[in-house]
């Protein structure tokens, strides 16, 4: 959707954020993404905070409470969420603020072993049991190869999102921002959806998978379940390149199509 600076949330919804914050004396509209109907970098009374948010009615809305939910079981190198509301028809949260840039993820980049120690971290994470957040099987059932999807299947805490613009870097640290897409799955996934965001900044499809096995999950995966990876993935773009047309997505299911080649070890 449309991204709107926050001068025009309408009054009730900013005077419900400003009950939160104290007052705000400057709001900066953030780079990146696109679901979010606002994100903005308020500084106010109270200190900074990164305000996103997307109107209560907008099918994408339990992406949000997905966020909320699993907020507090995140590892360090992601942001603190301050607060939750829903009020005059948004749905908004307050995170800490991340003053960083958009991860480089070209071949050499210094970037990389930034976001390599930050998705270490991650890989650590056990899916806390007691929210409901989405489960890796189900998510990819309609794509993995008949009988295959139980592959996906583990106790990890998985992002399943590393768009670059998700991967933030300040101070010589990668922080992982927009959880809307927690999921609980087998490790390896996170590492096999970042390879195919390294392919996308021009990492020679070899590179980008020697890049997964440096995480032990990769490594240690069955070779049967990274063939289903690389297929669901080449599925999974397929879908939604298809009829869309954009360059960027037809070029991101040709990516997805030679991961999967490699995977199954057919280049
Ligand atoms: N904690 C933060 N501090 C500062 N900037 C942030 C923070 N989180 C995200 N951003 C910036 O705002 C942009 C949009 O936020 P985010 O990625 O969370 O939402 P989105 O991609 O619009 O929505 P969706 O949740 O639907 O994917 C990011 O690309 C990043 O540039
Ligand atoms: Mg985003």
């Amino acid at each position: 959707m449309s991204r709107i600076p926050f001068e025009q949330l309408p009054a009730d919804v900013r005077r419900a954020i400003t009950d939160k914050t104290g007052a705000v004396h400057r709001a900066l509209t953030a780079q990146g993404g696109m679901n979010s109907g606002i994100a903005s970098v308020l500084e106010t009374e109270s200190g900074s905070v990164f305000v996103k948010g997307i109107p209560t009615d907008h099918p994408q809305v339990a992406a949000q409470h997905r966020e909320a939910t699993v907020a507090p079981h995140l590892p360090a190198s992601c942001p603190r969420l301050y607060w939750h509301l829903e009020s005059g028809g948004w749905s908004l949260l307050g995170w800490e603020v991340i003053d960083g840039r958009h991860a480089d993820y070209r071949p050499a980049s210094p970037d990389l072993p930034l976001v390599e120690a930050a998705l270490t971290e991650l890989q650590a994470v056990t899916a806390p049991a007691d929210v409901e957040i989405k489960c890796a099987v189900d998510r990819w059932a309609d794509y993995a190869p008949p009988g295959t999807s139980h592959y996906f299947s583990g106790n990890a805490l998985l992002h399943t999102d590393f768009a670059p613009d998700n991967v933030l870097i300040v101070d010589d640290r990668a922080r992982i921002v927009d959880w809307a897409w927690p999921t609980r799955g087998a490790a390896w996934i996170d590492p096999g959806s970042l390879a195919l965001r390294l392919m996308d900044a021009g990492h020679p499809v070899e590179a980008a998978v020697a890049f997964a096995r440096r995480f032990p999950s990769w490594r240690d995966a069955e070779p049967e379940a990274l063939v289903s990876f690389g297929a669901a993935t080449a599925a999974l773009w397929h879908e939604i390149a298809d009829g869309d047309g954009t360059p960027w997505k037809l070029g991101m299911a040709e990516r997805a199509v030679t991961l999967g080649h490699v995977l199954r070890g057919r280049l």
